[in-house]
């Protein structure tokens, strides 16, 4: 079996290659680096002794996508490929629904001019907005506060369409929701460009030295300590999830949708004293205004993978820290 991974070279794309090179799935990657490094999938090779195929490559061209499928027999898509930085949606919306939305309608043209209709989409928790209770299961309303969940939501949307329009095509939309943590070998990890936006890197680069304090946004949240609470979900458990949907895909269950997180939550003082245990480190912080459009709290039902999948979280917050800081530890500037 092939699989196109796009956006491969990401971050949740490269612990996804791992896994599914693990499972001995052929992977062809398609990624344009614009947020990612070609290292990462030279470690991918490192950690699994198995080769890919990578094309430098963009979804907005869509000659460049019908080369990869024209050199491929693809059997299905994995599809990260997307920019994802709330705070840089709501500045450049143009560019985040051009790169996103037209980047996957280039995708899906393409997907069904070579009859290949079996695609796993990158969703996200984001795109149930602020839930009225909590845990979040798959049925509940769907909103979007900012460009970028709009993006998702309206992919999703898109999806659906394509699914009532011509019911060959199996798609699975998988609603991530925090992903943090690494590779246990501290091979690869998250890597962003810049000042973090997401808070474990964030945490992570003031535990090496990188930036002097953590800004905790907010601490008069309806929540235990008042800080945020999310669900946060170990990378590889994620990666895992896609393993258990791509056989499910292959039995032509036409549009499957869930959430992948592990059913808990954690605020952010304890993600602070669980990276500080994980690097015997002391994480300063001060406390300043809540960031806009933050919510209270925020986790899974993550039921529906568990019953239909067999899938399910293993690892913990304290695996999460651990694998966390060991990547931060090992390549303290990241793939550079
Ligand atoms: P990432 O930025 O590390 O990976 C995305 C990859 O897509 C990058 O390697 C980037 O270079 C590539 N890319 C972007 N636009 C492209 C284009 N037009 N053509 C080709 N390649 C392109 O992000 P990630 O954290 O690995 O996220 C992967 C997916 O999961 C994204 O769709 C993201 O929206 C979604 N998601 C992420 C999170 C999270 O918190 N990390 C949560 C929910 C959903
Ligand atoms: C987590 C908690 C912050 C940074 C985002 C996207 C979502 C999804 C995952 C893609 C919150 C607090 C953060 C900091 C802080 N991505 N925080 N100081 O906002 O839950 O979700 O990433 O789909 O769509 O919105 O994640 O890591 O930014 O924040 O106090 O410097 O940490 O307020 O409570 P979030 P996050």
């Amino acid at each position: 079996m092939k699989i196109l991974v796009t956006g491969g070279a990401g971050y949740i794309g490269s612990h996804t290659c791992v896994e599914l090179l693990n499972e001995n799935y052929d992977i062809v990657v398609l990624d344009n680096l614009s947020n990612s490094s070609k290292e990462s999938l030279n470690r991918v090779k490192n950690i699994t002794k198995k080769s890919l195929d990578f094309y430098k490559a963009d979804l907005l061209d869509k000659k460049q996508i019908i080369a990869v499928f024209s050199e491929h027999k693809i059997d299905a898509v994995i599809h990260f490929a997307g920019l994802k930085a709330v705070g840089e949606s709501v500045s450049i919306p143009l560019r985040y629904f051009h790169n996103n939305i037209t980047g996957t309608l280039n995708l899906l043209a393409v997907m069904d001019e070579f009859n290949v209709k079996n695609i796993v989409f990158s969703s996200s928790a984001t795109v149930y907005g602020d839930p009225a209770s909590l845990p979040i299961k798959e049925d509940f309303p769907l909103s979007a506060t900012n460009p970028y969940g709009r993006t998702k939501l309206m992919i999703e949307e898109i999806l659906q369409d394509v699914y009532i329009s011509d019911k060959n095509w199996n798609i699975a939309l998988l609603r991530y929701f925090n992903p943090v943590g690494a590779h246990k070998s501290g091979e690869i990890g998250e890597d962003p460009f810049g000042i973090p936006n997401n808070l474990m890197p964030y945490i992570s680069q003031v535990a090496i030295g990188h930036l002097p304090w953590l800004s905790v946004f907010g601490n008069d949240y309806n929540t235990p300590d008042g800080t945020g609470v999310r669900d946060y979900i170990h990378v590889v458990d994620l990666a895992l999830g896609h393993i258990k949907t791509l056989p499910k895909l292959f039995t032509n269950p036409g549009l499957l949708i869930y959430n992948l997180g592990t059913g808990s939550g954690y605020s952010v003082l304890e993600m602070i004293k669980g990276l500080e245990a994980a690097s015997n480190k002391k994480i300063p912080y001060k406390i300043v205004d809540r960031r806009p459009g933050d919510i209270d709290a925020c986790f899974a039902d993550p039921a529906k993978a568990k019953e239909e999948l067999g899938w399910e979280t293993k690892k913990t917050l304290t695996d999460m820290c651990k694998d966390a800081w060991n990547w931060q530890k090992k390549n303290p500037k990241g793939y550079r």
